[in-house]
């Protein structure tokens, strides 16, 4: 089945395959071209070009074709950090900060994670199938194509197994490309209060070789926090998790510098994530690894914390990757493109570099940069087409205002606005 994109204002994110993420100067990059047509085959891009040459493509008579006249047409968001499996929400701790107090102090005081704990082990594994897959349909519609989904509010052997068969089943009924990264060592649940080493050996003892003989995730990942696991823990967790093929992520560095990204990066993590706290030393570590750093800036607007030093990183020629951490704490909202506009409005990213970060690195810090993330032949058929605008760099200008018009994911149209 051939589906033709044709006469499109502007067709963005073209990249050569290549092995790793971006950065420096092809981070600052986004390819693209003007008039342009894009050919899908089944499920994958066929080839693309400017409208002059699509003449010397063999089309076959019953192609679909839709015309993207003065629209931008881009690889579908690749968001590699979610927690988009949880129930309940958490309006009342967002009113709580407004009056004052700090994201540390409400989760002393049970709330944060283990009130979303509280409330996902009294939900069953339908409901939260059903809320999950409606945020995915929501994310959809926003224009993502990719999505990383951790557990964590589960935080015991069954709950943390339940949110992993939920991921599991949403990977096989959703159309998103979809990644399931085990977060057991999230907060320590009320059950271990002091006791954290029993929690962590019962995560790597226990729950480990269950989630790994079920092939239940991709990834295995660990809140690097103060009150939370500390660097030892999270090196501790990820040699556990890798010599069951599992690799690493960390949240590290968000409310404090507690060590995570050199843990992580020692540890041989895909991605470190937050870095508001980041050092001049961390930017160090990571131009000599292949570690990824992500940026959350919904969770750091959300939480008003301080700006990590995005710049000064991608000066570093860092491959940085933004994703949303949509979650019901700390980023309520899955909406991709708004997060690009916070990159570039607070972290000082130009829409090229946002855009990139959003898609191809984003892609990689997921382990699917060989097949997602740009406009590339052989690649997924996951593409956004936007309504008629100026070009890409009006997305992130344009900020909280869905522009995404029809989306494409596996080569098949799933809407029209
Ligand atoms: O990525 N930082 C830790 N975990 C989440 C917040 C989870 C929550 O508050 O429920 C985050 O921001
Ligand atoms: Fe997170």
């Amino acid at each position: 089945m051939q589906l033709l994109l044709e006469h499109i204002g502007t067709l963005a994110g073209i990249h050569p395959s290549t092995a790793a993420p971006l950065r420096g100067e092809a981070l600052s990059a986004l390819p693209s071209i003007n008039n342009a047509f894009l050919l899908l085959e089944d499920d994958k891009i066929a080839a693309f070009g400017p409208m002059e040459e699509l003449d010397k493509q063999s089309l076959n008579t019953n192609i679909k074709r839709i015309s993207a006249a003065g629209k931008t047409v881009l690889p579908s968001w690749c968001d590699s950090h979610t927690h988009i499996v949880f129930a309940g929400s958490r309006e009342q701790e967002f009113v709580d900060r407004i009056r004052g107090l700090s994201y540390e102090e409400i989760a002393k005081r049970g709330g944060g994670i283990l009130n979303s704990a509280e409330k996902l082990r009294a939900a069953s594994e339908e409901e939260l199938f059903e809320s999950a897959m409606g945020r995915l349909n929501d994310i959809i519609l926003q224009g993502t194509g990719a999505v990383e989904i951790k557990s964590g509010y589960g935080l015991s052997i069954e709950s943390e197994l339940k949110m992993l068969r939920v991921i599991k089943r949403l990977k096989a009924s959703s159309p998103l490309s979809i990644k399931a990264t085990f977060l057991g060592a999230h907060a320590i649940p009320n059950e271990y209060k002091g006791r954290k080493n029993d929690y962590l050996r019962m995560l790597i003892d226990e729950l480990l070789p269950i989630i790994a003989s079920e092939q239940l995730a991709d990834y295995c990942d660990i809140f690097c926090e103060n009150n939370y696991f500390d660097a030892k823990d999270t090196k501790t967790l990820l040699a556990a998790a890798s010599k069951l093929g599992i690799q690493g992520k960390v949240h590290a560095e968000q409310l404090s510098h507690s060590g995570g990204i050199r843990a992580g990066i020692e540890a041989g993590a895909v991605s470190v994530d937050h870095l508001e706290y980041i050092s001049d030393e961390d930017i160090e570590l990571l131009k000599n690894s292949s570690t990824i750093p992500i940026l959350l800036p919904g969770a750091q607007f959300f939480l008003n914390l301080p700006l990590p030093p995005a710049r000064k990183m991608l000066n570093a020629a860092l491959p940085v990757a933004i994703a949303t951490d949509f979650n019901p704490g700390s980023a309520p909202s899955g909406n991709m493109a708004f997060n690009l506009s916070l990159a570039c409005v607070l972290y000082k990213m130009t829409p090229e570099e946002a855009i990139n970060a959003a898609t191809i690195n984003g892609a990689f810090a997921m382990g699917l940069g060989s097949s997602h993330g740009s406009i590339t032949v052989g690649k997924k058929a996951n593409i956004l087409i936007t309504r008629p605008i100026p070009g890409p760099a009006f997305i992130p200008y344009s900020f909280a205002n869905n522009l995404v018009e029809q989306v494409i994911l596996n080569g098949k149209i799933i809407n029209t606005l």
